[in-house]
């Protein structure tokens, strides 16, 4: 009989884990999907498809989302030679989230790309870009790489002023 009662006491035991366990997956997979649908609304809202989606800002933002943040061939060409917005789906698969929380915190990127926007951010919303971005998964092609003030681009690009002497 007691034998009996700690065979079901420990049948109950392991039911009960189980369900705790399918209760907290569930959670984390809802937390889950709030962190990416919160990513593609701060995507959305503070610009980054702007330049690091091609022909995003001109389409009036209709680009789909599969070729979001693929980065773009256009140049911008200024005083700090000509950079290119970087393909942000390859960017994300080679850092943890913790990597990318410290590089958007303290990195200072040349113009245009406003490091100063990303340096503001929240750590949760930080995260959440991440997660959105990771979520779309890789995609598009490496964009063309930087080049020094002396060197003339081959494709198109914006030319910036020379600052006032
Ligand atoms: C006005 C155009 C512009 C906007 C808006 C913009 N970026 Fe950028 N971004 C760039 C350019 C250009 C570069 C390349 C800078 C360089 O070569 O140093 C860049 C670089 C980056 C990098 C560095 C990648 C690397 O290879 O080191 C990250 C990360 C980034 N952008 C994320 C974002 C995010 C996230 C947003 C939205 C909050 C955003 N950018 C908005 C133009 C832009």
């Amino acid at each position: 009989m007691i034998l009996f009662r700690s065979l079901l006491m420990g049948a109950v035991f392991v039911a009960m884990t189980a369900s705790t366990q399918c209760v907290l997956a569930g959670q984390s997979k809802a937390a889950d999907a709030m962190a990416i649908e919160r990513g593609r609304y701060l995507v959305k809202i503070s610009g980054c498809n702007d330049c690091h989606t091609s022909g995003y800002a001109q389409a009036g933002g209709k680009i789909s989302e599969k070729q979001w943040l693929t980065g773009d061939r256009l140049g911008w060409r200024g005083p700090w030679g000509t950079t290119y917005a970087t393909n942000l789906r390859s960017f994300m698969q080679n850092i943890s989230e913790n990597q990318w929380v410290k590089i958007a915190h303290t990195t200072q990127f040349r113009p245009p790309m406003p490091w100063f926007a990303l340096r503001d951010m929240t750590t949760q919303d930080l995260q959440a870009i991440y997660r959105f971005v990771k979520f779309l998964g890789p995609g598009g092609e490496a964009e063309p790489t930087y080049l020094p003030p002396d060197q003339e681009p081959n494709g198109p690009f914006v030319l910036f002023p020379q600052p006032p002497k």
